[in-house]
């Protein structure tokens, strides 16, 4: 019975392998714009695009078009730093990025999610209004309210903003010239000042000038006191996971390393599956 179990996970897990062997894109890297992917124009925003592999090489694409290439540097973990300076309409736009190991310039990474860069600056500014007024308390909905001006713009988009958050926290089609966007069971950590634009959701992607700032102040509720026996709990459900890591890679090593030595018949499987082992030696 125990052996049967025993075996049947077995074949699970190497099967589970077996797929991430055949995929031979390493996996996507992450990109990311600071200080935020919705700036004014003539301002500088840097466009971040990492991936845990080291000794890599980075591409950035605009609208799928190659824009630039960038080598990591050999110190640090992979990834690099696109620096767009003195913002223009032209710099909005949709951005992702790979990256290929070096000396494999043929074996490029699954492009990353897409970024979207808007500049800011092009339309009058909307307004935000909340329906609640001032202080809200933790766990309640807040609903916020932005309504652009009478123009003729042409499928538009709005996004809410908060003052520190590098993406918008929100988009939304409009109904008409305004939108609600709904904060649901907010918590502290959603005290901050908001704003929102409406932008083009096509090229050239110019959006509004941000709305006037509104402060969302969220206060706790008196039962939340118990931030030790959380932490505690953290600790032990870390530990916890830890130990099922180190078994899963036990497991994993054991029942893999019978069924088939590490033949790599390719050198693009060599180089996912030595990506894909756990690093327990
Ligand atoms: C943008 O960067 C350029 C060059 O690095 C610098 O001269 C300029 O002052 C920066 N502009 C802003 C608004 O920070
Ligand atoms: C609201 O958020 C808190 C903490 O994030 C969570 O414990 C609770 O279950 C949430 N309540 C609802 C109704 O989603
Ligand atoms: C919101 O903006 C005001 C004025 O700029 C500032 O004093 C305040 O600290 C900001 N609040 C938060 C939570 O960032």
């Amino acid at each position: 019975m125990i052996p049967e179990l025993l075996s049947l996970l077995c074949f699970r897990l190497c099967v589970g392998q077996g797929d991430l062997r055949r995929d031979e894109s390493p996996p996507k890297p992450s990109l990311s714009a600071w200080p935020s992917s919705v700036a004014p124009a003539r301002s500088n925003v840097t466009l971040r695009c990492s991936t845990p592999t080291k000794d890599v090489n980075f591409v950035l694409r605009k609208g799928g078009k190659v824009l630039e290439l960038l080598q990591s540097p050999d110190s640090t973990e992979g990834q690099a730093e696109f620096h767009l300076t003195d913002l223009k309409s032209i710099n909005a736009g949709e951005y992702t990025c790979e990256y290929y190991r070096k000396g494999h310039p043929h074996i490029s990474s699954q492009p990353s999610d897409v970024l979207q860069l808007l500049v800011t600056g092009y339309f009058s500014k909307p307004s935000l209004q909340a329906h609640q007024r001032g202080v809200v308390t933790e766990g309640a909905e807040v609903t916020l309210q932005c309504q652009r001006p009478d123009t003729e713009i042409v499928a538009v988009m709005f996004a809410l903003l908060k003052a520190g958050t590098p993406m918008p926290v929100q988009r939304r089609s409009p109904a008409g010239k305004e939108t609600d966007f709904s904060l649901q069971n907010v918590s502290i950590g959603d005290t901050g000042n908001y704003s929102c634009v409406y932008y083009q959701t096509r090229a050239p992607f110019l959006a509004s000038r941000p709305s006037d700032h509104l402060a969302i102040r969220v206060t706790g509720s008196p039962r939340t006191t118990a931030s030790d026996y959380t932490t505690g709990n953290l600790i032990r459900l870390g530990l916890a996971a830890a130990a099922l890591v180190i078994a899963g890679a036990f497991l994993l090593e054991a029942c893999c390393s019978q069924e088939s030595p590490r033949g790599v018949r390719s050198p693009e499987g060599r180089w996912v599956l030595e990506q894909a082992r756990p690093a327990v030696s």
